[in-house]
């Protein structure tokens, strides 16, 4: 057959409350037109974030209730460290309440003024963290991952020459080499196998150890199996655990690829550095057999890391996202390609190509795509990377509409309104108009910005 259905039923509905045009007009005015300050339930399709939005399966609901809650060596955290032990082969497995509390973790004791942390693309959390402690944070992605329209197959990818020759001159200043797959603030691409080793090569050359952002690693796993030559005869567990094979460390935003709603991680093989890691853990998440999470959330990460690599899942999953990039390809509603896993983005600059980048062609986007159809998305763009710390601006590098989506928790029939709804406002786009900042924080300004439109 070739209609790839969604491969689960559905126990348990949430409603969604359905708005009207008028309303959402002002809805979005009464939060100055930032989609962050909009109730969620003024949200029809919400596609903000597929962090945290996973729906769980019966078999973790099922889980959650025979959960441990004991402060110490509860059972839930051995079935935790069993699960991801049964992926990822490091010694020392330290849970964290989400992914930026493993990074904060990390930093801790590998950063400091005068440090350089290269990676393809940091996440804007560990880009913070690193920063917070004095460190830079150096993105160093291959070339081909700042082209919209360049097909390669692994946009994802660091760049071997760059990471080399950046070793080559402040090795002495790197603390660890990351990669973070997929490469979400690059799109969702994916970095090849070939790529995560050779990278893992080049800072053990330097006696450094490797570290992989892995929020996204099993749909990472699937773009391998499926685009890397030789590999598409292995099982996903078997490509996972040869990913992480030449890997150090590893910190883990389980709200992302362990479809559950909070929970993460960091594992490291260094004994001392672990040791340092719990410490710190002590003080800010927890005892290190619960570190910040319930019992329950344990055994429903456990449970899963189970079902996120099976491999229907996986093809249901990333084919939600290529739908929608091959409909609003077809009508020449501008996307960055190929698809990524976990999320479809608009290049709102090329589409509002009447909005200068100063007057925020994503934000509009954003904000006429929720007035049309009641979709919540975000900028990734000019308001969220245009403001120099000195408080003036320049345009980031692209002006993007992220949507993300939610792991397990929308049909066909909602991808086929997406669709709609960017139909509707394709006639209208000209129209469209720019914003400007009426207020904003000094930092992360993107969260709780004004804004108000320019017509
Ligand atoms: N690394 C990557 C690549 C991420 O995408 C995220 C979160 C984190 C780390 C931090 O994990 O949220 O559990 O603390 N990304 C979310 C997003 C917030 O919407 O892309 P966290």
């Amino acid at each position: 057959m070739k209609t790839i259905i969604e491969p689960f039923r559905i126990k348990s509905v949430e409603p969604i409350r359905f708005t009207t045009r008028p309303e959402r007009e002002r809805l979005l005015r009464a939060a100055n037109w930032n989609t962050f300050a909009l109730h969620a339930d003024d949200v029809m399709i919400d596609l903000l974030t597929d962090s945290g939005t996973s729906a769980m399966s019966a078999a973790q609901w099922g889980t959650m209730m025979t959960g441990d809650e004991s402060y110490a060596g509860s059972p839930s955290f051995w079935r935790f460290d069993a699960a991801v032990r049964d992926l990822f082969d490091f010694v020392h497995i330290i849970p964290t309440h989400q992914g930026r509390a493993a990074e904060a973790i990390l930093f801790s004791i590998l950063g400091g003024a005068g440090c350089k942390v290269p990676s393809n693309t940091h996440f804007d959390t560990t880009r913070g963290n690193i920063e917070a402690t004095g460190a830079e944070a150096v993105d160093l992605l291959v070339p081909e991952g700042h082209d919209p329209n360049d097909l390669s197959p692994f946009k994802g990818n660091i760049d071997l020459g760059r990471l080399e020759r950046f070793m080559a001159e402040y090795a002495d200043d790197v603390p660890c080499v990351m990669i973070t797959v997929t490469n979400n603030a690059g799109g969702g691409q994916p970095a090849s196998l070939e790529n995560i080793h050779a990278a893992a090569d080049i800072a053990h050359a330097h006696g450094k150890p490797f570290i992989i952002d892995a929020c996204r690693f099993a749909e990472n796993a699937h773009f391998i199996k499926h685009r890397e030559p030789g590999q598409e005869h292995r099982s996903i567990p078997d490509i996972v655990r040869d990913m992480f094979s030449t890997a150090d460390g590893m910190t883990m935003s389980a709200k992302k690829d362990a479809l559950v709603n909070i929970g993460g991680w960091l594992a490291l093989n260094d004994a001392e550095l672990a040791m340092k890691a719990r410490n710190r853990l002590i003080m800010t998440e927890g005892f290190p057999t619960y570190g910040g999470l319930a019992g329950r959330d344990l055994d429903a990460i456990a449970q899963g890391l189970a079902e996120v690599v099976d491999e229907d899942y996986l093809r249901y999953r990333v084919r939600t996202n290529e739908y929608l990039v091959e409909r609003l390809d077809a009508m020449g509603v501008p996307v960055i390609k190929p698809a990524g896993g976990h999320a479809v983005f608009v290049d709102a600059r090329t589409w509002l190509a009447h909005v200068p980048p100063l007057q925020y062609p994503g934000h509009s986007l954003a904000c006429a795509l929720y007035e049309a159809g009641g979709i919540r998305t975000t900028e990734i763009g000019t308001v969220m990377f245009g403001r120099r710390p000195d408080g003036s601006e320049q345009p980031a590098a692209m002006d993007l509409v992220r949507l993300a989506m939610p792991r397990r928790v929308y049909t066909q029939s909602h991808a086929d309104y997406i669709v709609e709804v960017f139909d509707e406002l394709r006639a209208g786009v000209a129209e469209l108009p720019g914003y400007r900042i009426t207020e904003e924080p000094p930092a992360m300004r993107h969260f709780t910005a004004k804004f108000e439109p320019l017509t």
